[in-house]
């Protein structure tokens, strides 16, 4: 059995050594075998509009800078000066031809060629001029931008492997593709960055923990079916990736109910959708899901808004959230209006539900203090099952047995399931492939 997880298919039973939420050896043998050598994302296209925009980030605890070059090309730099160290751009966000250390003054363009140092002449003509350093790998799918730093990295595209049609349930939702709202939900909590992994992907915790949500839902729509919200998978998706993915519900959207207007302008979307992409792929479109991207990638399509959530880890018992709403830039007032609303109404630190989250993942964090006494946390919700739904946790032991695996070395075999049904497999047709040879 391994030291931090007990995956026991005979029982069965699947059990997380709490001293993994707790232990700063594990922290750091994350940060070695897990964030030095995974792709991470670090931002969207689409928060670059124009040439030489920048955005500062930190993914893994490096201080980056995420910029469009003035060729219109994504670049990412490492925020500190080859001088003697000082971060080049302190501000979150900005537009410059030129990054320029306020420490020495030397400067750089955006393609991160060294511009100018100020007393050139005192380094010699054999002296080579540094331009700015920057992670070993940067790739991106369909906006998502990830960068690596390992060099030995498998492409971004394998890695993905089966997230990647998840991503394509959410980018398909615009012909101009999707983009990133203007705003940030920035939030801290003081737990494991792991917990906010599972609770990002947790179906079981909703109606519970969001109890005051779903009031008040039900008291917008006047009735609510949990039944009719529709059938659920949890899914392996491979290397730790995992998704819970929702039927589209028959009651319509998760959330409060759209006006006349916004729900007829939905409508034809999805009616123009499934014209381009076939009716099957567009019925999943319609349904709703949560997808992890291992490491600490999460995007929560509900369907009313899509959250893309990056998780910090920044201590043991501390991380920082960052969170964006991703939208179709063509959609109409009235509807983009109705998803900020709903989005806010559930997400960010003034939501109805992400403080409860919050509030749920600290009280854990603090019942880990008697970690040594209470060893074990459970996730073997559905273990017995041929077919996992939400509320089950497939979808946590999956990221777990990556997890386990390189931090441990340890290889847990996949759970045999059942194949998906049509519901959650129907492909993406194109134009060509859906006109049939007779018509
Ligand atoms: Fe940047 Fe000296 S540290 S110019
Ligand atoms: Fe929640």
């Amino acid at each position: 059995m391994s030291t931090y997880v007990n995956d026991d298919r005979e029982t069965p039973r699947f059990q997380v050594n709490r001293a993994a939420m707790v232990d700063p050896e594990v922290f750091a043998l994350e940060r070695d075998k897990i964030f030095n050598h995974t792709w991470l994302y670090i931002g969207h296209e689409t928060e670059l509009k124009k040439k030489n925009d920048y955005k500062t980030r930190s993914v893994a605890g490096r201080p980056l800078i995420f910029a469009r070059d003035a060729k219109g090309e994504v670049k990412v730099w490492i925020n500190s000066c080859p001088h003697r160290g000082a971060m080049l751009c302190r501000e979150d966000k900005g537009n410059a031809r030129f990054l320029t250390c306020f420490y020495h003054g030397w400067s750089f363009s955006t393609a991160g060629e060294m511009v100018s140092m100020p007393g050139d002449e005192s380094y010699g003509e054999n002296f080579e001029r540094p331009g700015l350093a920057a992670p070993a790998m940067v790739d991106s799918y369909r906006g998502f931008v990830f960068i690596s730093f390992d060099p030995d990295i498998v492409d971004l595209s394998t890695y993905l492997a089966g997230a990647k049609e998840y991503l394509d349930l959410v980018c398909d939702q615009s012909e101009v593709g999707m983009e990133v709202l203007e705003g940030t939900h920035e939030y801290s909590v003081k737990a494991n960055w792991k917990l906010l992994v599972e609770n990002s992907i947790d179906g079981y915790h909703a109606v519970s923990t969001h109890q005051r949500y779903f009031e008040m839902v039900l008291a917008a729509r006047g009735k609510l079916d949990p039944k009719a919200l529709g059938d659920s998978r949890g899914i392996d998706l491979g290397n730790g990736h995992a998704v819970v993915a929702g039927a589209p519900a028959t009651e319509g959207l998760f959330g409060r109910p759209l006006s006349e207007a916004g729900a007829a302008e939905r409508e034809a979307r999805f009616e123009h959708f499934a014209e381009i992409y076939g009716p099957g792929w567009v019925d999943r479109m319609k349904g709703n899901r949560n997808l992890i991207i291992f490491p600490n990638l999460v995007i929560v399509d509900l369907v009313m808004g899509v959250v893309v959530r990056k998780i910090d880890p920044i201590t043991p018992d501390y991380m920082e959230v960052t969170a964006w709403e991703l939208a179709p830039p063509e959609e109409g007032d009235e509807l983009r209006k109705q998803r900020l609303d709903n989005f806010l109404t559930f997400w960010g630190p003034g939501g109805l539900a992400s403080p409860d989250d919050v509030e749920a993942l600290e009280t854990c964090q603090v019942g880990f203090g008697s970690s040594r006494e209470l060893v074990w946390s459970d996730m073997s919700r559905g273990m017995n099952k041929s077919v996992c739904n939400t509320t089950d946790e497939l979808q946590m032991r999956t990221w777990w047995r990556r997890w386990n695996e390189l931090v441990t070395g340890e290889q847990l075999p996949s759970e045999p399931k059942s194949p998906l049904d049509a519901t959650f497999t129907a492909p993406r047709q194109d134009r060509a492939s859906m006109a049939s040879p007779t018509s």
